[in-house]
């Protein structure tokens, strides 16, 4: 990354230069800038008591407050995300030095911006993102010519249409205006802002962005942002905007074909055209001069079509390609072969009527998702890319066995694997314990045959496991059933807090082991349709988050638990279709079924069902001899063969991982604590790169 070079170099010569000009006597604050600080203090209500340290004299100490080393007067402000609420006061324009405000991630709900901050002349940075102003914006804005920086981003403007008066702020670098409820037209203002490096007005309801295309000279501009708002008419020809390194332009209502001048733009870096409706041809024409490119999406734009020759190479090595739902097909791109520092590959319902090639599986030595589902590619598996994360090939003809699988050395990083729909045959290879982190797996209606397989229970982080509609079966499960009873509940406890198991549409028979009920977390539980004999375990109460119960469709005999009013949170259940009998056990929750959950048992009755004759002739709902299914040994039920092999357990950390990437912005203000107003370049320049960061990480993410 080359601004990331350049960061750097410029982070060298600022450090050096700070070393140079520091050493003068520490600088005490000056008073009457402590009492404006103050002042403002006691405007606002500092629940988290971020501003504790804002007492003593010495100002220039207090958190968030920076002054300068030559002259001792407050340069900076920075009070980011500190929760603070109440009123923003005037005393602020004390501050006559001050260059950097940054009050963002603040809630001062509902409030317009104040008026006095447009009486800061001297401001060079101003961050009010996320603060929850609303209403307009005051005019008086206009007055701050010397800003670098304006971020007025994630705020509610009520519609209100971007102020025009921003094109008097001609030193702006970096303006961002996203998700803060504008409307109407880009102003063709903003074109006159010949300093510009990034323009963000994505997430609003903007309708045109022609006469600003038209009317601008922007010719230093890096990164344009106007993705998620109602732009539509032809895509514009952003020739002159030749220093562009991102375009994003999702979420809108282009129309039209992608003009070949996109092709001319030979700094970029990111191209997003997703989610629009454009139409026509895409031919390597469009990408001619694109050899930085990394980061190419045209997805979701159904009437376009790739019309590309097998044999082109292209200028770019791309690191991520989505072309999910639009016409790629019928053949598999055959270009892509040439992507080798591909991470990211999605093909998703792009209209593929081919056999996947085989360099698709060995090809990209970094590739960390691979989405091909909804097409009708066919042919083999034959292995999983050794480093991905998320695969998803569902919905295709990928046929064969998968027994391959298991000749792959190494752990593989796996999280999601989903496989279902397609025509995988043979057994589900036994080899779970290589794939450690699989957090879901779905290989639901195959052709696949056999058993559960046991290894399966080395998988302790597996949330989601769909195996139904195959030919599943438990021909082995009478064999020495005893050997893994004794250590059948332990296994059963480390499986608390899996939410969803879909065994349905199987052959499995059996029973239903007791110590099922020790999936605590359990959300929903599909095990309809398949040959499943004996009763609905008694502590099926146990399960306190099941939403869902399907037992349809078996040969389950006796009563209806009694335990099973217990489970308040069940909004779906279906018993039908079984041998159960008795009085439906009363309470709230089995009375609000429809009859129709119910239904096709041999007698089954009371509410929602007929009045059982007589009531009292019907026993308690225990059935007869509920142990029996623990203690028929020679009847052990596949469920207990899987129990057994099971140890599932619960990825506490995922999102909490994904969530730690998000950027703080804490980060830039102890960073940028190191410099004084000489470091307005490099400010720029790393608030940029740190919104590329953010926002790469997101859409990876
Ligand atoms: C600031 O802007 C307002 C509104 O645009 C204008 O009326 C006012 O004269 C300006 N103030 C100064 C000091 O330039
Ligand atoms: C934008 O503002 C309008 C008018 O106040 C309001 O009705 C609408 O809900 C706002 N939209 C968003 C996304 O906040
Ligand atoms: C912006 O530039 C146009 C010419 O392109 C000029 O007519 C207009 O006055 C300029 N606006 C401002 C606010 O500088
Ligand atoms: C763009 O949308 C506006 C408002 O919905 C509509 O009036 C206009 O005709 C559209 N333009 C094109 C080119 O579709
Ligand atoms: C796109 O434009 C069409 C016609 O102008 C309109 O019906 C449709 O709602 C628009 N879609 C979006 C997402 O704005
Ligand atoms: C898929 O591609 C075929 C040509 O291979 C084309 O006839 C068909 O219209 C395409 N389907 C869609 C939904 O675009
Ligand atoms: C399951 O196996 C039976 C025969 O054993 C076969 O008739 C049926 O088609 C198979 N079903 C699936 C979904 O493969
Ligand atoms: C359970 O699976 C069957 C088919 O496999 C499906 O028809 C049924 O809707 C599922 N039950 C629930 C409650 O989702
Ligand atoms: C119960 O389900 C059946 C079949 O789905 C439906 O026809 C009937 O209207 C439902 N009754 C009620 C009371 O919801
Ligand atoms: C000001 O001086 C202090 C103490 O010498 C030093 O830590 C700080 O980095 C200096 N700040 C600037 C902006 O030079």
């Amino acid at each position: 990354m080359i601004s990331k070079k350049r960061v750097a170099i410029k982070f060298f010569v600022v450090v050096l230069s700070c070393v140079f000009v520091s050493g003068n006597a520490e600088v005490r604050c000056i008073e009457r800038e402590r009492e404006a600080l103050l002042s403002f203090k006691n405007g606002l209500i500092d629940a988290f008591d971020k501003l504790s340290s804002w007492r003593s004299n010495e100002c220039c100490e207090w958190d968030g407050v920076e002054c300068s080393n030559t002259t001792g007067h407050v340069i900076t402000l920075q009070c980011h995300d500190c929760g603070l609420r109440g009123e923003v006061r005037s005393s602020l324009l004390e501050l006559h030095h001050l260059i950097d405000l940054d009050l963002s991630r603040n809630y001062f709900g509902g409030i317009p911006i104040p008026q006095f901050i447009g009486s800061m002349k001297q401001l060079r940075h101003l961050d009010l993102n996320s603060c929850k102003f609303s209403g307009t914006i005051p005019s008086h804005l206009g007055n701050l010519t010397k800003l670098r920086s304006l971020d007025l981003g994630g705020n509610d403007f009520g519609g209100i249409p971007i102020p025009e008066f921003i094109g008097s702020m001609k030193q702006l670098q970096l303006l961002n205006l996203g998700s803060s409820n504008f409307s109407g037209t880009i102003p063709p203002e903003l074109g006159n802002l010949t300093n510009l490096l990034s323009l963000d007005l994505s997430s609003n309801s903007l309708s045109s962005i022609s006469a600003f295309i038209l009317r601008s000279v922007l010719e230093s501009l890096e990164i344009l942002d106007v993705s998620k708002n109602q732009l539509n008419g032809s895509l514009p020809d952003m020739r002159a905007f030749h220093s562009l390194t991102e375009l994003h332009l999702p979420g809108n209502n282009f129309t039209g074909s992608i003009p070949l001048s996109i092709g001319q733009l030979s700094k970029l870096q990111v191209l997003d055209l997703s989610s629009n409706s454009l139409e026509g041809l895409v031919t390597e024409s469009h990408f001619i001069k694109l050899d930085k490119l990394k980061k190419l999406d045209l997805s979701f734009n159904p009437s376009l079509i790739l019309d590309i020759a097998s044999d082109w190479i292209p200028p770019f090595q791309l690191s991520k390609l989505s072309l999910a739902v639009c016409n790629v097909g019928p053949y598999f791109p055959n270009w892509i072969r040439t992507q080798r520092d591909l991470a990211y590959l999605t093909l998703t319902g792009a209209n593929i009527t081919d056999e996947a090639p085989r360099w698709l599986w060995s090809t990209f030595s970094s590739l960390t998702g691979l989405y091909l589902s909804d097409n009708q590619i066919s042919g083999p598996i034959p292995l999983l890319p050794a480093h991905a994360f998320l695969i998803q090939l569902s919905g295709n003809m990928f046929a064969g066995s998968m027994s391959s699988f298991c000749k792959t050395h190494g752990l593989l990083p796996i999280l999601t694997l989903s496989l279902s729909n397609n025509q995988l045959a043979g057994e589900i290879p036994d080899c779970w314990e290589q794939m450690p982190s699989l957090f879901s797996l779905d290989l639901a209606n195959n052709h696949f045959s056999g058993e559960i397989p046991r290894s399966l229970g080395a998988l302790h982080d597996l949330q989601a496991l769909l195996l139904h509609g195959n030919n599943l079966s438990d021909k082995h499960y009478g064999y020495s059933s005893f050997l893994w009873k004794g250590q059948e509940s332990k296994y059963w406890n480390n499986l608390r807090l899996l939410k969803l198991i879909d065994f349905s549409s199987n052959e499995l028979t059996g029973n239903i082991p007791r110590s099922f009920s020790t999936m605590r977390g359990l959300v929903s539980l599909n095990l309809s349709r398949n040959s499943l004999t004996g009763y609905i375990i008694p502590d099926i109460g146990k399960m306190e988050m099941l939403n869902s119960l399907d037992l349809s469709h078996n040969q389950l005999s006796g009563h209806i638990p009694k335990s099973l009013t217990e489970i308040y949170t069940i909004g779906v259940l279906d018993l039908s279709n079984n041998h159960l009998s008795g009085k439906i056990p009363t309470g709230t929750q089995l009375q609000s079924f429809n009859a129709s959950s119910y239904a096709d048992n041999d007698g089954l009755c009371g509410d929602p069902l007929p009045k059982c004759p007589g009531d009292r002739l019907w026993p308690s709902t225990t059935n007869p001899d509920e142990n029996m299914n623990e203690k028929d040994g020679s009847n052990f039920s596949f469920m207990q063969e899987v129990g057994i092999s099971m140890a599932f357990g619960f990825i506490f950390g995922f999102w909490g991982v994904i969530g730690s990437f998000t950027l703080k912005k804490s980060w830039r203000i102890a960073f940028f604590n190191l410099f004084d107003a000489a470091g307005d370049w490099f400010y720029v320049r790393t608030a940029l790169f740190v919104s590329k960061w953010r926002r790469s990480s997101i859409t990876q993410g």
